[in-house]
């Protein structure tokens, strides 16, 4: 138990960790160039908020929340997704009062207690975008736009896009009619969670991974089917635009998404080979929610995608990683004064923005040179007594092979000069 994390978790060590920087430093330049402002908001909060956010007929709330009672004996649970959280912070600092639309990004931990397997953690990481403020399909073209745009950046291809419109308010009901007729014939063949979901949300059915139950829904009338005019004059525009830069898509009637808040655009984006678990992010509009939190009537639209699943696609499809920032410097001192030169040395490299490192384990001379090697260091410094004594280091040169003695004195500016 001790020396195993909890099951569904990872660690991202040091060797994998610079993919993680590599994404994230890519994440920061899209949202910038596109306008999107960072937020941070708590991995916790009252379950309520996801009850009502999320919907308390997903499965996400319904089975895969970690939710417990914290000291004062609130009902706390950690976050399953972001959404929420922006929503909630949006109302809470009125950020709606400020001129509109809102654009802000996320990334970090979310939890879902999930059957684990390859790509379904319980601690998983997102990046995510929210636009909040604006009706405007060219918003959803905008935040579809730049997921495609993304996954692009990082070289990813082969992926597929699909797009639906699950409907508003007022198409909704005539919808939810239509499916329940559909489905009560066979109510008792589908799975026991399905049966609860009739009567309170039989738009969840359409989204059950059981057998069964998809087979029963085969048929079944979708959303696309029962669209008001603004709906489907409104999921026009959005391929209207979506077309004008060239972002293709499958329009999927099937896609109803597995959280409760999304009206109008859906959309999920897949990739082909990354096994069983091949959505690699998912969003959509969610005019509804805004106000469901105790907001105004606020629109709002967005979209996340799983950073494990992207870091598997990306080595799926044999992309190459950005070389990480090497070792520039190893210090290989030998003798007590040489060494408490060497430790005055890494910080004036260090000062000057080099990466520098000496022996910390007392390693002979050569044992300091092997591990230099193992580093990778671009260039490696001997200096021993007699050195020091003759104010000189040697300077080798390891990718040529080379090394030379320079003066001690001159030794930052040189390496630093070298380091463009
Ligand atoms: P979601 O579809 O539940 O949407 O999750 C988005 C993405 O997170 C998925 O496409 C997947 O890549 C990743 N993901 C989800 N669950 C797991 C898991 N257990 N393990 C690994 N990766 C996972 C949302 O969360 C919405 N909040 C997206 C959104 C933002 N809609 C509007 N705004």
């Amino acid at each position: 138990m001790l020396t195993a994390g909890p099951k569904g978790t990872n660690d991202i060590m040091p060797g994998e960790i610079e993919k993680w920087h590599y994404i994230e430093e890519t994440v920061r330049d899209i949202c910038r160039e596109y306008g999107y402002r960072e937020i941070r908001t708590p991995v916790f909060e009252h379950t309520e908020l996801f009850q009502r956010g999320v919907g308390d007929t997903t499965d996400v709330v319904e089975k895969e929340m970690y939710t417990f009672r914290d000291k004062g004996k609130r009902s706390i649970s950690l976050r399953p997704e972001g959404t929420a959280s922006v929503v909630r912070a949006f109302v809470e600092h009125k950020t709606y009062a400020q001129p509109q639309p809102t654009k802000v990004w996320y990334m970090g931990p979310m939890f879902r207690y999930a059957n684990v397997q390859a790509g379904r953690y319980r601690q998983f990481h997102q990046f995510g975008v929210e636009a909040l403020g604006s009706k405007d399909p060219a918003v959803d073209a905008e935040v579809i736009t730049m997921a495609m745009d993304f996954y692009g950046r990082l070289g990813l291809r082969d992926l597929e896009l699909h797009i639906n419109s699950v409907g508003c308010s007022l198409c909704r009901p005539g919808h939810r009619e239509k499916l329940f007729e559909y489905l009560k014939p066979n109510a008792k063949q589908l799975c026991n969670l399905c049966q609860s979901r009739l009567e309170r949300n039989p738009m969840r059915i359409l989204d059950c991974k059981e057998e069964n139950c998809r087979e029963i829904s085969e048929g079944a009338p979708m959303t696309a089917d029962c669209l008001c005019d603004d709906c489907a004059g409104h999921f026009e525009k959005v391929k209207k635009y979506l077309d004008e830069v060239g972002v293709s898509y499958v329009i999927n009637t099937r896609l109803v998404r597995g959280l409760d808040y999304y009206t109008n655009t859906a959309f999920e984006i897949m990739a082909s080979d990354i096994g069983a678990q091949s959505s690699i992010g998912g969003g959509g509009r969610y005019d509804g929610l805004i106000e469901e939190i105790g907001g105004p009537p606020t629109p709002g639209i967005g979209y996340a995608l799983g950073i494990e699943r992207i870091i598997a696609a990306m080595e799926r499809q044999g992309l190459e990683w950005p070389a990480g920032r090497k070792i520039y410097i190893f210090i290989a001192a030998l003798g007590d004064e040489a060494r408490e030169a060497a430790f005055k040395l890494v910080r004036d490299f260090r000062r000057e923005g080099l990466t520098a490192e000496m022996d910390l384990m007392g390693r002979s001379l050569k044992a300091q040179m092997k591990f230099a090697n193992r580093l990778d260091s671009a260039y490696t410094l001997i200096l021993g007594e007699e050195e020091l004594g003759k104010g000189i280091i040697t300077v080798r040169d390891m990718a040529a092979g080379e090394q030379q003695e320079l003066p001690l004195t001159g030794i930052v500016d040189y390496l630093k000069n070298k380091n463009t």
